[in-house]
């Protein structure tokens, strides 16, 4: 993705091998990068949100067992680093994936050569992920045109959270169909849901769409039943941070409503995912862990002051409580397709399992 006419992944490594990131707690007021020199830095980006997205967070991961290795390479080390990185965040199942594919090479191999082949892996992961978010682009391109032909006016896209390049490594999940068709010349107009309360659409998404030039409007996440009412919206597109085997999506907090509100509306609802995000270990979302974050990110706001300061303000009366859950379940009913580097299928057992027949499903 391009930022002021340079190109950049939201991970990557630099000349001299370090590892760096960019810093999205300070977007979109401030492009900032950040090294990551050790484990505790690859841990610590996770938990605290300065790397976020289900994709980005297992490349991070992975980077962070090579960061682990370039210390210590012994098993018992490696061990201790992969729950230091699985403790850090919950929900996203694209973390356990990283950790387990990073530990499975590195077993395979002697403690001298697992900083190399831990590098390798994690450059592989990463290469990888581009290159499935790439052909989700390719599939949901199809899907865009298809809709916009129909409708022979500007598509109204509604998407939840981010679930662009900046939560992957680049293109994104539920944007790539989205820039390939602005590029394609086909015009599309994004609804940015702000996705309270950490605000990911109106910081993150908003921030990307604006460097593609892809026209877009934020909207406060409650708008979205009305402009589906008034048909203002044709398509939904959401990324997700684990599909079940039995294509219930869990997603960020609000994706759920989204879903009944488009179901009610005949408006079309897909989920984008690549393989890393699915869960093929469970059948039902109801068993997905759910992340519960500091009340502070309800009670609170952070934005730039009318002086240009970063400021964080109460909403909330002194002594309210908040309860911050941070993903919900959409039923896999409730969604017309899941949009995969694979292609498009029924959000349904059969429908994964006739795209990846050889990844076998949890009964
Ligand atoms: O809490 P976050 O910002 O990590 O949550 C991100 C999301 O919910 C995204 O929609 C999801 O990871 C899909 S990413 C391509």
């Amino acid at each position: 993705m391009r930022i002021s006419g340079t190109h950049y992944r939201a991970i990557w490594i630099t000349e001299s091998g370090t590892v760096r990131v960019i810093d999205q707690s300070r977007l979109p007021f401030e492009f900032a990068t950040i090294d990551l020199e050790t484990l505790a830095d690859a841990a610590h980006a996770i938990k605290t949100m300065v790397v976020r997205g289900a994709p980005l967070i297992g490349a991070t991961a992975a980077y962070g067992m090579a960061l682990a290795a370039r210390a210590n390479p012994s098993d018992s080390h490696l061990t201790e680093a992969a729950r230091t990185l699985h403790a850090t965040r919950p929900t996203a199942i694209n973390l356990v994936w990283a950790l387990t594919r990073m530990r499975t090479m590195l077993a395979e191999v002697q403690p001298k050569e697992r900083v190399d082949v831990a590098l390798r892996e994690a450059a592989a992961i990463c290469d990888a992920d581009v290159e499935q978010c790439r052909l989700i682009g390719v599939h949901g391109l199809e899907l865009i045109r298809g809709l916009a032909k129909t409708a022979g006016r500007t598509l109204n896209i509604l998407t939840h959270c981010n679930a662009g390049w900046l939560a992957c490594v680049d293109w994104g999940t539920a944007l790539a169909p989205v820039y390939m068709a602005h590029d394609a010349r086909i015009p599309v107009h994004v609804w940015v849901d702000e996705t309270r309360p950490r605000n990911q659409g109106a910081a993150l998404t908003a921030f990307e769409l604006g460097a593609h030039g892809v026209p877009h409007t934020v909207i406060a996440d409650n708008l979205g039943g009305h402009l589906m009412q008034r048909g203002q919206v044709d398509l939904v597109i959401v990324g997700s941070d684990r599909t079940t085997a039995g294509a219930d999506v869990c997603n960020k907090v609000g994706t759920y409503l989204k879903a009944l509100a488009a179901r009610d509306n005949g408006v079309p609802f897909y989920a984008a995912l690549p393989v890393s995000s699915i869960d093929w270990s469970l059948q039902a979302g109801s068993a997905v862990p759910i992340e519960e974050r500091s009340p502070d990110e309800v009670t609170h706001i952070t934005g730039r002051s009318s002086s240009g300061r970063i400021e964080t303000v109460r909403l909330v009366p002194e002594g309210s409580t908040a309860l911050n859950l941070a993903f919900d379940v959409t039923p896999a009913r409730l969604v017309t397709g899941l949009i995969t580097e694979r292609g498009i299928c029924s959000a349904s057992r059969a429908g994964l399992q006739r795209l990846y027949p050889e990844l076998r499903a949890a009964e």
